[in-house]
Order: structure tokens, then C-alpha cells, then sequence
């Protein structure tokens, strides 16, 4: 479904320095990715070039086996729903308006986008109609990040790029959530790259983890894969640190 070769990115020409670094991985169709690596490794410029908010320096990303540099970027942006790191709903439209937008883009019927946008807000876990109505800036953080997953989720795309969907959600919500949102996955078999600092999510979500370390793929496989492989130091180091933390807590529960 989607097909990164060789792909690198710099931002400025008279930088030798590569946001991403010759990184080559693909995806299937109806597969979950998580996509993880410290602030700066370069997971947001990899999406971003997906839909062509930014084009590689060099190299190729393919999507159903098309060159995506070939194609339009209104129509591709359309095909791919985006959740945007820090949330991104546009401030002066309602709630109901900012999940509707491609809908409306795409010229739906009123019925059809309002039907849509209904199962799609009980979905991220509101019941309070009256919240459609409000301004993004009338709700909380949390409440607005799932807002954005609606959005994504209303394009009726079978691609979703997700830039930490969950970063701003307690634990219980966003395991509630997530839950919701692995089924819906399932469900339309939608191929999915989602971004996330925690690496629970790749071992607990993941079809494919992929690593990136200061713009490479350090690593790339199955959670499983990730969890025996004694490659990369790195990995194994990333790895170490939650399930020190579950070891500890293990610990506290049987001293109870
Ligand atoms: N518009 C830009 N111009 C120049 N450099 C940029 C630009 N955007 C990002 N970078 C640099 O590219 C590198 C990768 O950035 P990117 O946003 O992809 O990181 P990230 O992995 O998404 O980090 P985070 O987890 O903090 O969101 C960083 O060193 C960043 O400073
Ligand atoms: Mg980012």
C-alpha cells in the first residue's frame, strides 16, 4: 500500500544534515505501523511526505504502486486522513464543521456528512450533543485531540496518518479509545502510520514497529521481531526502560 525506497529529506540545501536519511520500508494494506524514535528522529517529516506536504530530497514513496510525485496533491491529501501533531482543528469553525470538512469537500449530502459526523463523535467517546456546536478552544486538549482522530477517521480514507493520536489522553481514555479505534481499524482494513513516543503502543497496537534513530530506520519489523531481536543496542535499550518500570511495579503489587 505504501512504499518508502531510499527516502531522504533535508530541509535546506546548504545543510548537509538529513531530516531523513535513505530510509526504505513498506507497508501493507490494512496493516498498523507504529512509527517511533525520539523528538527529532524524523517521524513527522516521514508522514508529511506521504501526502506531499513535503517532497524527499530524494528517492521514492509509492502508494498502490504509484509514484505519488506523479500525482495531484489535492486529490492525494483527500485519499489520506491526517491526524496532525498538537491536535490542529481549525479555530473558527464548530466542532460538527471540523470533522466534516472532507465530506464537504468531497460533496456529500447534508444527511449523509451529518450521519457521519454523529457516529463519529459517540465513537471518540462523547455523548453531550451540544459539544458539536462549541470552538475548538471550548474544549480540552484531550477532548480536541479526539476530535482530530473523528476528522481523520470522516475522509473515509483507507490510509490514516496519525502524528500521536493519544499524546495528550489520560491512560484510561485513551485505552478506551484506542481500543474503539484498533477495531474500526480491523474492521475497514484501514492501512495505518501512526506516530507515538510510547513504545507500549507499538508492542500492544502494532502490526510493524519501525525505529527511527537521527533520521535512519534503526530497526523494522514485527513487535515480536523487536521484542528477540539482539541487533541494535538501541532497541534493546528502548525496550528495557518500560519493562524495568513493569518489573518494579511487579515488585510493589507483590509486596503488597
Ligand atoms: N521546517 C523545518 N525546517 C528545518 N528543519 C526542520 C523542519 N522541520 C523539522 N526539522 C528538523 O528535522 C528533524 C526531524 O524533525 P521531525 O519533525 O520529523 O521530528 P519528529 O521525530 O517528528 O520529532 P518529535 O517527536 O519531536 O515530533 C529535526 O532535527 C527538526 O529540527
Ligand atoms: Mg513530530
Amino acid at each position: 500500500m505504501i512504499e518508502f525506497s531510499n527516502v531522504s529529506k533535508r530541509y535546506t540545501t546548504a545543510s548537509q544534515y538529513h531530516a531523513v536519511n535513505d530510509v526504505t520500508f513498506s507497508v501493507a494494506k490494512g496493516e498498523l505501523l507504529v512509527l517511533f524514535g525520539e523528538s527529532g528522529s524524523g517521524k513527522t517529516t516521514t508522514l508529511k511526505m506521504i501526502n506531499r506536504l513535503l517532497d524527499p530530497t530524494s528517492g521514492q514513496i509509492k502508494i498502490e504502486n504509484q509514484d505519488i510525485a506523479s500525482l495531484d496533491k489535492v486529490t492525494l491529501r483527500r485519499k489520506i486522513g491526517y491526524v496532525i501533531q498538537g491536535v490542529g482543528l481549525f479555530p473558527h469553525m464548530t466542532i460538527a464543521e471540523n470533522i466534516s470538512i472532507i465530506p464537504d469537500l468531497m460533496g456529500w449530502s447534508k444527511e449523509k456528512t451529518e450521519k457521519k459526523v454523529l457516529e463519529l463523535f459517540e465513537l471518540i467517546g462523547f455523548k453531550d450533543r451540544a459539544l458539536l456546536r462549541r470552538k475548538p478552544s471550548e474544549l480540552s486538549g484531550g477532548q480536541q485531540q479526539r476530535v482530530g482522530i473523528a476528522r481523520a477517521l470522516a475522509s473515509g480514507s483507507k490510509i490514516l496518518l496519525m502524528d500521536e493520536p493519544f499524546g495528550a489522553l489520560d491512560p484510561l481514555t485513551k485505552a478506551n479509545i484506542s481500543e474503539e479505534f484498533l477495531k474500526i481499524q480491523k474492521e475497514l482494513s484501514l492501512t495505518v502510520i501512526m506516530v507515538t513516543h510510547d513504545i507500549m503502543d507499538g508492542l500492544l497496537f502494532a502490526d510493524k514497529i519501525a525505529v527511527m534513530r537521527e533520521g535512519k530506520l534503526e530497526s523494522f519489523g514485527t513487535p515480536r521481531e523487536m521484542i528477540n531481536q539482539t541487533g541494535s543496542a538501541y532497541v534493546s535499550e528502548l525496550l528495557d526502560k518500560p519493562f524495568a518500570q513493569i518489573k518494579k511495579i511487579t515488585k510493589i503489587i507483590d509486596n503488597l
